[in-house]
């Protein structure tokens, strides 16, 4: 069966027919996935009654993987899942919903600010391919904002003031402000702040698009307070009804998006009961600092 993808969201964001993840991906596949991301951004699979192993080879099939070691606050003895994926449940090692004041559920609290995964690392992410396994019986919504159309909405001055500009990242800035801020000497090291691009540009279509992420806390040569209030704007601008979709989950949903032209958040959710959603990682391709804008 043919692939055929149909808009589901304001300006982005397709459903995708005709894939089937149990089944080995023809290069014409890839293409055709590759594509629909090019133009949608984010790409719904409904229906995917896979395991942890064929996400990995699907996503393998996609491109190179990101390992997901060292980004959360699980110890490695309390991973539930391999390393290849980043465990996004509210579930401990013995599949157990947190404590609400556990403090790696607190940490994941992060998720439900506007966010682009991975900006935080020196490469940041390509795509994240996200699979319910459980969902809660109401809540845990995953929306999504186009930000290819939030920079095109701009009016000219401030893209011109936008241009050259550069931001750091860390999921320290993230944390803070959602009112977290106890980190241990060991996590500061490993969250230490990266930059990365406000403006970047897609290396297949041309399109530029914000880089707005809540990890961003500071832009280069700014004071800081002056920083932090042009960025909530910004993010207060591109996170308009009219750039968000909003994912309502089934169980065997896989939904698929890049991390260089969306942002996305979790919503919250019943915390006793669980939330199992399971993520792969695609590597981006390089520093966003070395690409050209
Ligand atoms: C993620 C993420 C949101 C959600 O997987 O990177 O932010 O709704 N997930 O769980
Ligand atoms: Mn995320």
């Amino acid at each position: 069966m043919a692939i055929a993808i149909r808009q589901v969201g304001p300006c982005f964001a397709g459903e995708v027919d005709g894939v089937d993840m149990r089944q080995p991906l023809t290069p014409q596949e890839a293409a055709a996935i590759h594509a629909g991301m090019d133009r949608y951004a984010v790409l719904v699979f409904r229906d995917q009654r896979i395991d942890d192993a064929q996400q990995l080879a699907f996503t393998q099939s996609l491109g190179e993987i990101e390992h997901a070691i060292g980004t959360s606050l699980r110890a490695a003895s309390d991973y539930r899942l391999p390393t290849t994926f980043a465990d996004v449940s509210n579930l401990d090692g013995d599949n157990a919903p947190f404590a609400r004041d556990d403090r790696r559920r607190l940490f994941a609290i992060g998720n439900r600010l506007w966010h682009s995964d991975s900006s935080f690392k020196p490469t940041p992410a390509k795509y994240s391919l996200l699979r319910a396994v459980s969902i809660p019986s109401k809540g845990g919504d995953t929306q999504f904002a186009d930000m290819r159309a939030a920079y095109d909405a701009l009016d000219e001055e401030t893209k011109a003031q936008i241009e050259g500009l550069v931001c750091e990242h860390s999921q320290m800035f993230s944390r803070q402000l959602i009112g977290f801020f106890e980190f241990t000497d060991e996590e500061c090291e490993r969250f230490k702040p990266v930059r990365q691009r406000l403006v970047r540009t897609h290396p297949v279509t041309g399109r530029k698009s914000l880089y707005l992420s809540s990890h961003a806390g500071g832009i280069l040569g700014w004071p800081i307070p002056e920083a932090r209030g042009f960025l909530r704007d910004l993010v207060e601008h591109a996170t308009q009804r009219e750039f968000v979709y909003t994912h309502k989950w089934r169980v065997g949903d896989l939904v698929m998006w890049d991390n260089r032209q969306t942002m996305h958040r979790a919503r919250p959710f019943p915390a006793h009961e669980p939330r199992d959603m399971r993520r792969t990682t695609l590597a981006g391709d390089g520093p966003t600092i070395a690409q050209a804008a």
